[in-house]
């Protein structure tokens, strides 16, 4: 039986709806007059402007960002805009029913806002094994028992009420368009439903919206999802409570408790998103600010960084054997030391001790620059598993004024758990499995994580994701990925690719990646990252090489010294780029 809410029923919601639709229309009438704005493919070059700068996943929700700034909206308006136009267009990963990270820079302050999600009140430490206590099979991952309380809807809300400029209810205008009046499926969305059909299957409520006649639409064809975008109006009229609290939030629990969840609507009730203070280091010159825990994604980034100084790595030839080596033995100490992270409140390590300067001196002199160690095989991963079914999404703002917003978001695997709720037209995550479910079980990205990240009620589930600001004198770069473990190795490479060897933000975002996590003991290459006689160099000092698709798909903008801003989208992933041109620019 599908949910019917009852706000759109009133008298006051319809007063208030048709009021809303008016003004907004009207201000959406004046737009174009403001300035001219450029989407275009970021290939070959990335597009360049100065009025602001948007990139994401997806062209119709960098056009959301775009909207927004050209109305005077500052970064953060656009961020939102843009999330909330992903969680309508890119559901296998934007969302209201996820979670996620962002760095904010305004002016020289630096913040970032945790949304991630938690774990319900219900859970237990054991609440994925059997009575053998071996892990369940799936039992994170399908199904709302895996889903870990939203922190999208507080935190989106949050991020405008802190930092917004235009009106909140402006601010979800583009997303309700797209929800309301229909989207073109592309093809990557066509692609990904196809590669979770099995998984959509098995909940009615999402075949019902995403199956319908049993297929996943086509490519090119319109989409309509009325029930989100009842919901969005909602959001955009009500703020967070909209959806934390009444009947979205009980549509919730009946939903989860119906496949077997544990999730309550008073759960949903008690989350709180935290505003926290960066990791932040320098490098080359450079000021550095990156996510804190509960993600491992800045610590690793400065980790890495860190020994790469020490270990003279910029001055090693560009493409060698040297370098490739000592990134991927600074990567491998840096994930071994992620064994320790977890919630703020459990973690065993924290930048203060990852990052203190006796601590990177110790492990940088561990490294041997001509052979490779080994690291403790757990047990055999499987790579196609991270290739297939993944979907995370960043975006990447910047206004005028140059405020930078890097925002990533996910429902960990692509369309989380699966299971839409009904009446409400969002997914539900799988982000528990984020956790360590089980003891020496890598995670769905190979990760072997330690007992600080083990499963407690309220506690947030270590992550990777890794939104990044890095700035010096007026050049700003405003960075994040896709890609579980690898966001935070895909991630240094774009940065170190731009302040060590200045390469334009298109190429650095280009230039093929490697990747290392300690386990399992591999080291990943893209197709073209290393040359057949570096990779044979590799082997010699023991590295085991294994050719990988693709590591990241790098989301970026910039401003240059000079004020003109770029933005650029990655070659791996179909998004867009776009810029604000002021007249006569
Ligand atoms: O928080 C994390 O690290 C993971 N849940 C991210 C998942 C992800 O990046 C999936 N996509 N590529």
């Amino acid at each position: 039986m599908l949910l019917k809410l009852k706000y759109t029923r009133t008298m006051m919601g319809c007063f208030l709806s048709i009021v809303r639709r008016r003004w907004i229309a009207a201000i959406l009438a004046v737009l174009p007059m403001l300035s001219a704005v450029v989407v275009e493919a970021a290939h070959p070059a990335a597009v360049r402007g100065s009025g602001g700068a948007v990139a994401s996943a997806a062209p119709a929700a960098t056009e959301a960002g775009l909207e927004i700034l050209r109305a005077g909206g500052n970064a953060a308006d656009a961020a939102v805009a843009t999330a909330l136009a992903l969680a309508v267009v890119f559901p296998q990963a934007g969302n209201l029913g996820g979670g996620g990270f962002a760095v904010v820079r305004f002016g020289e302050e630096v913040n970032t806002l945790d949304f991630r999600e938690i774990a319900p009140a219900a859970a237990a430490h054991d609440m994925y094994l059997d009575d053998d206590g071996k892990p369940r099979p799936d039992a994170s991952l399908v199904g709302p028992l895996a889903a870990g309380v939203p922190g999208s809807p507080a935190g989106l809300f949050e991020l405008h009420r802190k930092f917004g400029h235009l009106p909140w209810a402006q601010v979800v205008v583009p997303a309700i368009r797209l929800a309301r009046d229909g989207f073109v499926v592309n093809t990557r969305l066509h692609r990904s439903l196809a590669a979770s059909e099995e998984l959509l299957q098995r909940f009615p409520e999402t075949a019902a919206v995403w199956l319908p006649e049993g297929r996943p639409p086509s490519a090119g064809s319109v989409k309509k999802l009325p029930e989100l975008a009842a919901i969005l109006e909602a959001y955009g009229a009500r703020g967070a409570p909209a959806i934390t609290e009444g009947p979205v939030a009980a549509a919730v629990e009946l939903a989860a408790r119906r496949h077997g969840g544990v999730l309550t609507a008073a759960d949903l009730a008690a989350y709180r998103p935290l505003w926290r203070e960066p990791v932040r280091f320098s490098a080359h010159g450079w000021q550095v600010a990156s996510v804190p825990l509960p993600s491992s994604g800045g610590i690793i980034i400065g980790e890495t960084l860190g020994l790469l100084d020490r270990l003279g790595w910029q001055e090693r030839p560009r493409f060698g054997a040297d370098r490739y080596h000592l990134l991927t033995e600074a990567f491998r100490r840096a994930y071994a030391d992620r064994f320790l992270l977890g919630d703020p409140r459990t973690s065993l390590a924290g930048a203060s001790e990852l990052l203190a300067s006796g601590w990177l001196d110790v492990r940088a002199a561990e490294i041997q620059t001509e052979s490779a160690v080994d690291s403790e095989r757990v047990r055999p991963w499987s790579q196609d598993r991270v290739e297939a079914h993944l979907e995370t999404t960043h975006l990447s703002v910047m206004d005028g004024a140059g405020n930078a917003v890097a925002l990533t978001t996910t429902l960990n695997g692509s369309f989380g758990c699966g299971l839409l709720v009904p009446g409400a037209g969002f997914f539900l995550n799988n982000e528990m499995d984020d956790f360590a479910v089980a003891p020496g079980r890598p995670n769905l990205y190979g990760l072997v994580q330690g007992e600080a990240n083990a499963v407690g009620p309220g506690k947030r589930m270590l992550s990777s994701m890794s939104p990044t600001v890095a700035w010096n004198g007026r050049q700003v770069v405003v960075l994040g990925t896709p890609g579980g473990s690898r966001i935070p190795t895909a991630t240094v490479q774009v940065l170190l690719n731009i302040i060590v060897d200045g390469d334009a933000l298109q190429a650095a975002v280009d230039r093929p990646r490697i990747h290392h996590q300690w386990m399992p003991d591999a080291l990943f290459a893209e197709a073209d990252a290393v040359s057949p006689e570096t990779a044979r160099a590799l082997e010699d000092r023991g590295h085991e090489l294994r050719v990988t698709k693709t590591i990241g798909e790098v989301i970026a903008v910039r401003r240059l010294a000079d004020g003109t801003m770029e933005a650029a989208q990655d070659p791996r992933g179909p998004g867009a780029a776009g810029v604000v041109r002021p007249e006569g620019e």
